[in-house]
């Protein structure tokens, strides 16, 4: 279990994250959604121990995140981060590897090589595995670093856009592999996504942040309904229901049409 209890984050005087209590039982996958800027990103990387909060406290399966060992955390709970860069120059093989490092320290048993195959076969990353990151087009390197992620093979997996430059079919063979490791491995999932849609037919449960608080949470058929996204995103979205499931038109323009937009009479000139 996740608990997060009273989190309080702030930059100067504006407070990114406001007293978020949120509890995260074991198993399932929990999507996080929200405008940008709402604080998904930040929330998670205090879960992920990769921020610290300024007030409140994070415990993973009772373990305080912020004062526990690294390798302890590290063997539960995995986080893959928005932003990824890494300075040096390595190959896909070896960023994955990196996933093995809170158990092997750096020295591969054969386990861990069979888990670093496993998971470069899953992101089908085997013809990227010999090339660095660097030469490697957005999608892939991102499919890389979930790769790097999934490797670590622990209880709790942290995702913040995970499906950020996939096309659609490794954009939905990435959420189908996320709801598998959910529902046969047991393991408990938090994956922030900005397509409700992928959220609504993955997810069991779907929190929505606004201004650093938690404005719902719910069952994706409580959420995904055009009042409850109205105040999350301030939008008017249609939602419409297909194959027993709740679709959110989202890609509609609303009121304000393309023709609104005009190139200042200057430009060009
Ligand atoms: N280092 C920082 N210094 C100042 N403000 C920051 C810093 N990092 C984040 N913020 C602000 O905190 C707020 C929350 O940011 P956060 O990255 O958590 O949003 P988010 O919900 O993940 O948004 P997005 O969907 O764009 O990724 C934003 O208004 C952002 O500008
Ligand atoms: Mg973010």
């Amino acid at each position: 279990m996740i608990e997060i209890d009273h989190v309080t984050k702030r930059y100067g005087a504006t407070t990114v994250v406001d007293d978020v209590s949120l509890t995260i039982p074991k198993g399932g996958v929990t999507a996080l959604v929200g405008a940008n800027g709402a604080g998904k990103s930040t929330l998670l990387s205090i879960v992920g121990r990769t921020l610290d909060a300024d007030a409140g406290r994070v415990s993973v399966d009772g373990l305080n995140v912020a004062t526990a060992a690294s390798a302890a955390v590290a063997q539960r709970l995995s986080i893959l981060r928005q932003e990824n860069q890494v300075a040096v120059r390595i190959t896909v093989r070896e960023l994955v590897e990196f996933g093995r490092f809170p158990y092997s320290g750096g020295r591969l048993t054969g386990e861990d090589i069979a888990q670093v195959d496993r998971t470069i076969e899953y992101l089908q990353l085997e013809p990227f595995a010999g090339r660095q990151l660097d030469k490697l087009s957005g999608g892939q390197r991102q499919r890389a670093f979930i790769a790097m992620v999934l490797c670590q093979d622990t209880d709790y997996v942290l995702l913040d856009e995970p499906l950020n430059n996939l096309d659609m079919r490794h954009a939905a063979q990435t959420m189908g592999l996320i709801r598998t490791m959910a529902t046969e491995l047991g393991k408990t999932i938090v994956v922030v996504l900005h397509d409700i849609n992928f959220a609504a037919y993955h997810a069991d449960r779907i929190v929505a942040m606004k201004d650093g608080r938690i404005v719902a949470d719910g069952s994706p058929r409580e959420i995904v309904t055009p009042p409850v996204l109205r105040e999350v995103f301030d939008i008017d979205v249609p939602v419409h229901e297909v194959e027993g499931q709740p679709l959110a038109v989202y890609f509609v323009p609303g009121r304000q049409p393309a023709g609104d937009f005009r190139v200042p009479a200057s430009a060009g000139s």
